[in-house]
């Protein structure tokens, strides 16, 4: 499901919206190393005062010793001289920049002069910031927080992202899993179901004719050919059992949805569609979550298709408990769909999503798909167009079926 994969690539662009908000001082696993770099040793003395009771600190004379120093202790922050002899604090700058080896620290300029130009090229050559000797301690101290706390989100969102890509490819697997189980599920199973009767035929005759032909050579090979398809039969039939009993464990239903629907979320701003969510199925189902989460998913992806061109985009997501059922609905503000399509958009490889309009191309079995999870366990899937306009797919699934349905304390 290709067009499912461009989705899941626009959240991952839209790591800046969602997730910047969720950066948080890491405490304790905040990197506190920083690294000075000068020539004179009374210079360094005077930043190892300031510095050590707060931070971690290793020191450096040349820029050449600074390097290994650097790629040793991976600090945070370099205080770095600019002029040194030898490699000056520009080159080291420089090379600190283009190194990823030495753990991409943010570099603070020290100068003695303070001059315009020297800045100028301090930046040029990569430097966060610039201080000039002596320096004020409250300045000092103050650009070093800044800089550490950036230096410090900066490799938060590298970790975020590291994850949500990680996060990325478990749900493409899901996807492609779907995606096999909807081909083996829908196609082969109906056929090889298809090839069981004739099979079974064919053995009732095969006996007769052994009764009759026991010496026969060619009736004992139809004998074995026999017993060799029919054990294919079955084997198939039980692979495509056991991924609809895919991991059956007791879920918090609404908890399964939130956590989709969190992951849906990114996609749905994305394309500046309100994904409004109202959980109140507060009980137990034996399920797998990865059912539970295919069907939400296929359902506002669905939802999320049909607004591409709307100005009003709302999804609305509930769950409730009503009887023995959960029902869990998923209604859009789209175009409904047309009277004539409403059972035929369950077929297998049924879809209107040609790629000729602004909609990524279809495959057409996200439904057909859904529904013959969600009847495996004894529930129904259906989608009528709502009367405030859009359409409204409604999962009903029994409690029932969980065995003992437990009430969550609360
Ligand atoms: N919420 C909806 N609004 C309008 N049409 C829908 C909606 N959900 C499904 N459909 C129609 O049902 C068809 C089949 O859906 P599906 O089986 O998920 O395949 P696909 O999304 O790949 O086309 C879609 O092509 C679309 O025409
Ligand atoms: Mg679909």
């Amino acid at each position: 499901m290709p067009h499912f994969y461009d989705m899941l690539g626009r959240i991952r662009g839209s790591l800046s919206k969602g997730l910047m908000m969720e950066l948080k001082t890491q405490g304790s696993n905040e990197n506190r190393r920083i690294v000075i770099v000068d020539d004179e040793p009374k210079n360094l003395k005077i930043l190892r005062i300031r510095l050590a009771k707060d931070y971690e600190l290793a020191e450096a004379s040349s820029g050449e010793e600074a390097q290994d120093i650097i790629r040793s202790f991976q600090p945070a922050l370099v205080l770095l001289d600019i002029m040194m002899p030898g490699m000056s604090g520009y080159e080291l700058t420089k090379l600190i920049k283009q190194d990823p080896s030495l753990g991409n620290p943010k570099v603070i300029l020290l100068s003695g002069k303070g001059l315009i130009e020297e800045k100028l090229e301090g930046y040029e050559s990569g430097a966060d910031d610039y201080l000039t000797k002596p320096f004020n301690k409250q300045e000092l101290e103050a650009k070093i927080r800044v800089f550490l706390r950036l230096f410090n989100l900066e490799q938060q969102l590298i970790q975020i992202n590291q994850d949500l890509e990680e996060e990325v490819k478990l749900r493409s697997e899901q996807l492609l899993k779907a995606e096999r189980l909807t081909f083996v599920g829908l196609h082969s199973a109906q056929i090889v179901h298809n090839l069981k009767n004739p099979l079974q035929v064919l053995r009732f005759y095969v006996d007769n004719l052994k009764k009759d032909h026991p010496e026969s050579k060619a009736v004992t090979k139809i004998d074995e050919v026999q017993k060799k398809l029919l054990e294919i039969v079955k084997n198939i039939l039980g692979s495509v059992d056991r991924d609809l009993k895919d991991d059956i464990v007791p879920l918090e239903i609404d908890r399964v949805l939130r956590d989709e629907l969190d992951f849906l979320r990114l996609g749905a701003s994305e394309q500046d569609i309100r994904l409004k969510v109202d959980l109140d199925a507060d009980v137990m189902v034996m399920a797998s979550a990865s059912h539970i989460r295919q069907v939400v998913g296929n359902l506002v992806k669905n939802a999320m298709d049909a607004l591409w061109d709307q100005d009003q985009k709302s999804i609305k997501v509930r769950s409730e408990v009503s009887g023995s059922d959960i029902i869990v609905s998923v209604q859009d503000s789209g175009p409904g769909i047309p009277s004539n399509l409403q059972e035929k958009i369950f077929e297998p490889l049924f879809t209107t999503k040609d790629g000729n309009t602004g909609q990524a191309p279809g495959h057409g079995l996200g439904l057909s798909y859904c529904r013959r999870i969600i009847e495996n366990y004894g529930g129904s899937l259906a989608i009528k167009n709502h009367e405030e306009g859009g359409a409204i797919a409604t999962v009903h699934l029994p409690i029932k079926h969980a065995g003992k349905s437990i009430k969550k304390a609360s």
